[in-house]
């Protein structure tokens, strides 16, 4: 097939939003079509400033191959600043990569997207770029979005104060990394969507991801489908997870053994072995809003069985990283008021140092509010960032309270004197434990909590301590 588009030469690539997408999707980006410039700005210059940092491991973002490819990359074809005014005009493509949390308060608060920092760009965009643009959604968005872009691209663009004509067309090119494979799956997507009207654009973003995905992987749809498609894939994987969860607590109350069911469920072709492990519950910045976002659309649309049916995943993830608590205060002896609990893991899964919506946090709460003293260890995770996501327990701490958290950078310390492990995040080092050493550092009756299923049980007994895996009934015990 002949391009229609050969002749169309872009040189300019900017990308609003250095965060966990916007940084490394530029990198691979810039990694791979070398001829290309590519800008990420952002507004936080704290932020940016880290990027440009020359010790690679203090980059803003932890990822697996991240830092070798910005070391490849950096200041050569892509670029990091807070020149917006710059950054803009120059850019014949621009990705919209900004933060899109759920709404703290008003009109829809606590379900839908807030739009503030999206709204922003596109005014921004609207008042700095020049002659023709083509602006991409990266953000994941409500559908209907690029429609708001475009108004507010047009109303913005048409101000009498600009003297130069200028247009746009805008896709949605939602991102479907996962963080700690995230270089990964940049470099070997499952499919590449495009959504739009404008099939010149639709063309030139293509051209731009054929320099390394296969052609056959590059999707095509129309802007509902593709801001829909987005929302509904992270639902999708959201309900694998609260379904196995749900079976998790099934799996302890009959004596089956949830390991032993989501391998025997998953080695269906039809339903397929991934997405099927238990924990507590996902984390992520992601899978939480986005399903409040659709199920906020829903009710919109006055679907509420439908929207119903999406919340309920949310509510069995509540519930999990509850009911884990529950069992760690009953198995202490109903009591953990100064007690010393260890949690292994703050980050809201392995490979990566992002906390956001972390599991490790509400249940570090919870031990908190009943008066446990925490000793957080994780590898990537800083006392910094853990600081700011216990915020909530600082301020609400009263005088009389015992509870108390310290961070911990060796394991060794995070055990010493503990009465109970929790290991909250599947990182690899912790499956190499050495348990008689720890045995010997804990208090007794020691107990391990194991909401990964990802240490020895047999082990830890075998070194005198008590082991509780999440999903593992005791298939002896009668009821
Ligand atoms: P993030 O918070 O890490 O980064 C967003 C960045 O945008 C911040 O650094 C912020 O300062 C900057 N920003 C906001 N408004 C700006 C403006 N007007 N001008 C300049 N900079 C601005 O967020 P993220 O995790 O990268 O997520 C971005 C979007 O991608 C979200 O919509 C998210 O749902 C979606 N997404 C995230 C992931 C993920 O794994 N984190 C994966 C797929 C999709
Ligand atoms: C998820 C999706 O996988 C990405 O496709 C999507 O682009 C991204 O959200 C997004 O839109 O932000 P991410 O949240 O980075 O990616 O990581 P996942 O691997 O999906 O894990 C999410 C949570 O689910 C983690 O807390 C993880 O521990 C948990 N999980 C995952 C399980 O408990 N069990 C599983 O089997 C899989």
């Amino acid at each position: 097939m002949t391009n229609k588009l050969d002749s169309i030469q872009i040189s300019n690539i900017c990308c609003i939003g250095a965060g966990y997408v916007g940084g490394p999707t530029m990198a691979v980006i810039a990694d791979k079509c070398k001829d290309l410039r590519v800008t990420v700005v952002d507004m936080n210059k704290k932020r940016i400033n880290s990027w440009n940092d020359e010790n690679l491991d203090q980059i803003p973002v932890f990822e697996p191959g991240l830092k070798e490819i910005v070391g490849r990359a950096r200041n050569k074809n892509l670029f990091f600043t807070d020149n917006m005014e710059d950054s803009i005009k120059n850019a014949d493509i621009i990705f919209i990569s900004v933060n899109t949390p759920i709404k703290q308060s008003g009109l829809g608060a606590g379900f839908a997207s807030d739009m503030k920092w999206v709204e922003k760009c596109a005014r921004q965009i609207g008042e700095m770029a020049i002659g023709h643009t083509i602006v991409v959604e990266k953000s994941t968005l409500p559908v209907r979005t690029a429609k708001i872009i475009k108004e507010i691209l047009s109303s913005t663009s048409s101000n009498k104060f600009n003297s130069k004509p200028k247009t746009f067309s805008i896709l949605s090119n939602p991102e479907f990394l996962a963080e700690g494979t995230a270089i990964n799956d940049l470099i070997n997507p499952d499919r590449v969507l495009i959504g739009g009207e404008d099939e010149n654009a639709i063309e030139v973003l293509s051209n731009i991801y054929r320099n390394w995905v296969p052609n056959q992987k590059i999707l095509t749809t129309n802007l509902w489908s593709s801001e829909l498609s987005k929302l509904v894939s992270n639902a999708f994987l959201a309900q694998r997870v609260s379904s196995i969860n749900s079976i998790s607590a099934l799996c302890e109350a009959t004596g089956a053994n949830v390991k032993e069911v989501s391998n025997a469920v998953g080695l269906d072709n039809r339903i397929g072995n991934k997405f099927l492990n238990s924990g507590p519950g996902f984390g992520g910045s992601c899978f939480k809003k986005d399903i409040l976002n659709l199920v906020y659309l829903c009710r919109f649309f006055n679907l509420e069985e439908v929207a119903d049916f999406w919340y309920q995943i949310v509510l069995i993830n509540d519930w999990q990283q509850k009911r884990i608590y529950e069992v760690i205060v009953r198995k202490l002896f109903g009591n953990i008021n100064g007690k010393i609990i260890t949690i292994l893991g703050f980050s809201f899964k392995s490979n990566t140092n992002d906390t956001r919506e972390s599991p490790a946090i509400k249940i570090a709460n919870y031990l908190l509010v009943e008066g446990a003293n925490l000793r957080i260890h994780d590898p990537k995770v800083s006392y910094e960032q853990i600081s700011i996501d216990l915020q909530e327990f600082q301020e609400y701490k009263s005088d009389e309270s015992v509870a108390s958290w310290q961070y911990c950078s060796r394991i060794s310390d995070a055990v010493k004197d503990s009465d109970g492990i929790v290991l909250a995040t599947e990182w690899e080092e912790y499956t190499k434990l050495d348990w008689e050493k720890i045995s010997r550092l804990m208090k007794n009756p020691g107990w391990v909590f194991d909401t990964r299923q990802i240490l020895n049980g047999k082990e830890i007994k075998n070194n005198g301590l008590n082991y509780w895996g999440l999903g593992e009934g005791d298939e002896k015990k009668e009821k």
